[in-house]
């Protein structure tokens, strides 16, 4: 079987989570790389032992041996990069956020479908065993009616780090950043379509010109209410901190990320399910026996170019469509307007935003509010003081008896750092 040659654009951030990957696929060959810098692409081209290296997407088309690419540039490019290689009859697997305006995803759809080229977008979170895990128990009717789903997805941002992502021309913060993964995720595990959104986001960090906090409430179809919840002003043992709770008419769903970047762990999440009376059961995923295993059981990458590869050979429809990305954006997009706004907004939501004047206005909004006694530091190992923790034990079930000892709330209950023996002051 002739191999899938295949091109990546973009040699940042996330093409560090895809090269590796490469030799796990037979079905592909890794035939280029391309970066507007060529240093990045060089090395990459070394260490993984890339035959070319291109500059620009218009280069990648003029090769007629690649059939696919991987757009991993920021996302204001991304219309762009992909016309310039769907009308040279390149596949595409687009990162996300799909494009920084809905208006420009539809054109992608368009380009994409006029020119005959598979388009799957790189909504990697569905191809993550813990979540395709999630999607099994809820399909399998466990958790009866999902009514409300809680996403949390903190990132350990605090500092500015000068990439794309901190200007206004990218369109957005870490909504537009994170939010279709979440907004694409709930949408999968439920099937439910958001229709009405409500949104607020701030400017929190001083030097920032996007949103780098934002909380979504959405109404989805079926009567399920989604609470979305992203900042990137974190400080917390993880750098990830990905977590979801479940909420069914039989049972709940917790889904803890508990590792420090769950994005490209190998790793199960935990997860556990909660029934009536005191049923628990942990649903984790297993383990792989070598790296190997691990890599081809559970890296989301593999699994996400196993399905780009699939789509091409058989031509089928991408597992994660164009329609599905552009959703994701119009639920960004309908954030942004309803915290402008301070109204509902409905989808389908296709307006062209000014980006430019709404973080304008958000940023001297939020430097009045926030800026004044807000002070973020990067420092490492300051000693804080802080008093004795309040020890809340558990409120007994029904059937069992209270138990001073073991139920009751001591606001003056102290612990003793080295014997950890917890004295209690009647
Ligand atoms: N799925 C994930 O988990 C995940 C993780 C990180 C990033 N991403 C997505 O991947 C994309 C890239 O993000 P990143 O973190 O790698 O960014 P980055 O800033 O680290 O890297 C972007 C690279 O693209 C290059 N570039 C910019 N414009 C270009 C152009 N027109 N042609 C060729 N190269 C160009 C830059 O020189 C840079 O090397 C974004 O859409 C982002 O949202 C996805």
């Amino acid at each position: 079987m002739k191999k899938i040659k295949i091109a990546l654009l973009g040699c940042g951030a996330v093409s560090e989570l895809y090269l590796p990957i490469f030799k796990h696929i037979p079905e592909m060959e890794l035939a280029a790389i391309a970066d507007i810098n060529k240093e990045p692409a060089a090395e990459a081209a070394k260490r993984y032992f890339i035959p070319k290296i291109y500059m620009s997407a218009k280069e990648i088309a003029q090769d007629d041996e690649i059939d696919a690419v991987i757009v991993a540039t920021p996302p204001q490019f991304h219309y762009e990069n992909i016309k310039t290689l769907a009308e040279t009859g390149k596949h595409i697997l687009c990162e996300k956020p799909m494009a920084h305006t809905v208006e420009d995803c539809q054109r992608i759809i368009d380009v994409c479908n006029e020119n005959g080229v598979k388009l799957q977008l790189a909504h990697m979170k569905r191809f993550m065993r813990g979540n395709q895990k999630v999607k099994a128990i809820i399909d399998s009717g466990a958790l009866g009616k999902v009514f409300m789903v809680e996403c949390q997805w903190d990132v350990a941002v605090p500092q500015i780090v000068g990439t794309y992502r901190e200007k206004v021309t990218t369109g957005g913060g870490v909504l537009q950043d994170h939010g279709p993964h979440a907004f694409d995720l709930v949408r999968w595990w439920t099937g439910n379509d958001i229709k009405e959104i409500s949104a607020t986001v701030k400017i929190v960090h001083p030097d920032r010109v996007n949103e780098d906090t934002a909380v979504v409430t959405a109404e989805h179809e079926n009567g399920m209410t989604g609470f979305y919840h992203m900042t990137r002003i974190f400080f917390g043992r993880e750098y990830d901190h990905d977590y979801y709770k479940i909420y069914g008419s039989k049972g709940t769903l917790e889904v803890i990320n508990e590792h420090h970047f769950p994005t490209m762990s190998l790793e199960s999440p935990k997860i556990v399910f909660y029934g009536p009376g005191d049923y628990v059961k942990n649903m984790d995923v297993l383990h792989g026996w070598s790296l190997d295993d691990q890599v081809m059981q559970n890296s989301a990458f593999y699994s996400e170019l196993k399905a780009f590869s699939e789509c091409i050979i058989n031509n089928t429809e991408p597992r994660v469509t164009g329609e599905d990305g552009k959703h994701a954006m119009e639920c960004v997009a309908a954030s942004y307007e309803s915290a402008f706004t301070g109204k509902k907004i409905k989808l389908p939501f296709t307006k062209t935003q000014n980006f430019g004047n709404l973080f304008t206005e958000l940023k001297i909004r939020d430097s009045k509010n926030l800026g004044n006694d807000y002070v973020i530091g990067s420092k490492q190992g300051e000693e804080i003081q802080v008093s004795d923790p309040v020890l809340a034990y558990r409120p007994p079930r029904t059937h069992e008896k209270w138990d001073e000892n073991k139920n009751g709330m001591h606001d003056t209950a102290s612990c003793d750092g080295i014997q950890r023996k917890l004295k209690f002051k009647k």
